[in-house]
């Protein structure tokens, strides 16, 4: 990690809360009405404001590194494709043919040196440009250069690929990103090694997201989970424009109060989670393992799709270390599927009760309060 995350400062301010038993807070509580989380047309507006024309962390860098590699998954409803040519750009392209709208590539990921439409066998290189028209001469004439693989906007930053959904819409990545590009950099995700991706059915996608944000809820829900050895209700908070960068406290950090600084060991007792908005979150939860998350809303307001991919720090060359990523991958799982989302689909159940007309984020929920803020701020443009 670089010198853009300042451990020192970080441990300093996490032992004073945990000393005068306290958390990062916001000035006052929140209210949110609850039609926020399953009103249809809300629903379909943040989609369309936030989703679809905010650039979106899709896919890592790892997940495409070499010259030749692709991935096609479809991505809320938007059939995406990203392929690494040869000059080592990542660009995106919606994953239809130009010419009566197959996909040019079946879902999945590898290498290739182009595509190959399985209808009529128009081919496209890695930079979408229609190269080669079986039959050409009997199709009659057509400018090829207008029929290019339609792209979608997209920059690679601090190990990321970063698009938008919406053909046509554009972006600044590091207008974007402003501070927190240093954030995400420090975290070195280039140099991970992916060991597990998989896709998880959640509630709607607020519902599933609050869990994100917070560490209010470790204790009661996760008690033999990830809340097992962090200290409950306990975060710092930082925020870079709409993203945010919270910290979290091993149960180890009380050991340090009352202690001098010089004994101190500045990194083994807290744990980060990287918060871009709207739907990224990266959470080193065990010293050699992290959490890359993606959470995209589902086609309908009650529901959501979360990408999980674990990374752990060396590619595993022992049992010992193939049997750790195991216990990660198994602990992550039940936390979020059991736990976290288990408890997020009864809430999504409840919502249209009429048992809460708002829901209401405390003081200690401040990364709640700011997220949500957001959300209203980028949905009403
Ligand atoms: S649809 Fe692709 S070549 Fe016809
Ligand atoms: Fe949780």
């Amino acid at each position: 990690m670089t010198d853009a995350i300042d451990f020192a400062a970080l441990t300093r301010r996490a032992v004073a809360n945990v000393a005068a038993r306290t958390t990062d807070q916001a000035e006052g509580t929140m209210a949110l009405p609850v039609e926020a989380y399953f009103e249809p047309e809300r629903y379909r507006r943040e989609v369309e404001h936030i989703f679809h024309r905010l650039p979106l962390a899709v896919a890592l860098s790892l997940e495409i590194a070499a010259p030749g590699s692709y991935v096609a998954r479809t991505i809320m409803g938007v059939p995406v494709l990203l392929a690494r040519a040869e000059d080592g750009v990542v660009r995106a392209f919606i994953n239809v043919c130009r010419h009566r709208g197959a996909p040019v590539c079946e879902p999945g990921a590898g290498s290739r040196k182009r595509f190959l439409c399985p209808y009529h066998a128009w081919s496209y290189d890695l930079t979408g440009a229609l190269d080669n028209v079986y039959g050409e001469t009997t199709f009659g004439e057509i400018d090829r250069s207008a029929l290019s693989l339609t792209p979608l906007a997209c920059a690679e930053r601090a190990g990321l690929i970063w698009i938008s959904l919406k053909p046509g819409a554009t972006f600044d990545i590091d207008q974007w990103l402003g501070d927190f590009v240093g954030q995400l950099e420090a975290l070195d995700l280039d140099n991970w090694h992916i060991y597990e991706r998989r896709e998880i059915d959640g509630p709607g996608w607020k519902v599933a997201w609050d869990g994100y944000l917070e560490g209010y809820h470790q204790s009661a829900l996760h008690p033999n989970t990830v809340g097992k050895n962090t200290i409950g209700n306990m975060m710092l908070v930082d925020a870079y424009g709409p993203h945010q960068r919270i910290v979290f406290g091993r149960k180890t950090l009380a050991g340090l109060v009352g202690k001098p600084e010089s004994e101190w060991d500045m990194t083994g007792h807290i744990r980060l989670i990287h918060s871009a908005f709207p739907n990224l979150s990266i959470s080193g939860v065990l010293g050699d393992h992290a959490l890359v998350s993606q959470l995209y809303p589902g086609p309908t307001p009650d529901r959501s799709l979360t990408v999980q991919t674990m990374l752990c720090r060396e590619k595993p060359t022992t049992e010992a270390q193939a049997a750790a990523n195991r216990l990660f991958s198994a602990m992550v799982l039940e936390a979020v599927a059991e736990e976290d989302y288990a408890v997020g689909f009864k809430i999504q159940d409840g919502l249209a009760s009429g048992g809460n007309r708002e829901f209401v984020f405390g003081r200690n929920e401040p990364t709640l309060q700011h997220y949500h803020q957001w959300v209203a701020r980028f949905s009403a443009g």
